[in-house]
């Protein structure tokens, strides 16, 4: 947590300092930047050399409405907030919670999604967060699913992963008796591991936005003008069917 706090101030520190390219330079150039983690199926992941998932399919869409072409760039998820002070890319989508914390050192666009974080455990393992009481959760660093188990009394160890993958992993061979993410990926790895998991209880709700440099206003609102576009003229809906069978949405 000290960690994540001291990260945090120093970016907020740095956000008064560098330049960002602001709408009428990447307007001009053509091409805009985007950073993702690419590894946080079904939302951001390579396949092989292609980079794919929910937020990528929706980001490639809107950058495409604003007639720009895009540049991915992939790095770890704890990395990406700070590329962003450092001027590496124009924004970041890679469902990041919306939180007054993070609020502090980038500016959030309007929630692209909204979900929350779940338990799953093995079968007979933990499913509420009373269960927790004296038990090792994994879960992927620099994340809200941190924040929040880290405040449920009673857990015995919170063990931290690079990649939410790796916390999925610890779960399946034993390492630790719940993991903690997100929702939908939960829905899905239960599916996947075909009866040896069960989802368990919603710790948390958040709201997910994309990231831009703190003071960039310009290309904040014309990503938030292509999103609510999306949103209302069919675009969303059609792509959050293909990757959730649902509507994801805030409401
Ligand atoms: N929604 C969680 C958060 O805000 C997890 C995001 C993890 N994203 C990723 N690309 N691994 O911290």
């Amino acid at each position: 947590m000290k960690k994540a706090l001291l990260t945090l101030t120093a970016l907020a520190l740095l956000a008064t300092t560098a330049q960002a390219r602001s709408w009428e330079d990447i307007k001009k150039s053509g091409t805009i930047k985007i950073a993702t983690e690419g590894a946080f199926p079904p939302f951001n992941l390579l396949k092989g050399k292609e980079l794919t998932g929910f937020e990528v399919d929706l980001a490639n869409q809107l950058a495409k409405q604003l007639g720009l072409k895009v540049q991915w760039v992939t790095q770890p998820f704890d990395s990406l907030l700070i590329g962003l002070q450092q001027d590496r890319y124009d924004f970041v989508i890679a469902s990041h919670g919306i939180t007054p914390e993070r609020a502090k050192a980038v500016d959030f666009s309007n929630p692209h999604y909204c979900t929350g974080g779940a338990i799953v455990s093995r079968v007979g393992g933990p499913k509420t967060a009373a269960d927790l009481k004296g038990k090792t959760v994994a879960v992927q660093v620099g994340t809200t699913y941190l924040d929040n188990v880290r405040k449920v009394p009673g857990v015995k160890d919170v063990k931290t992963f690079p990649k939410d993958t790796d916390a999925q992993a610890a779960l399946m061979a034993g390492r630790v008796d719940a993991w903690v993410g997100d929702k939908f990926t939960g829905l899905d790895l239960v599916k996947a591991q075909k009866g040896k998991l069960t989802a368990g209880s919603l710790l948390f709700n958040e709201r997910i936005g994309m990231a831009v440099k703190k003071g960039n206003a310009g290309l904040l609102k014309e990503l938030n003008a292509a999103l609510t576009k999306s949103l209302s003229d069919g675009t969303y809906a059609k792509l959050s069917g293909q990757y959730f069978g649902t509507d994801v949405r805030c409401r």
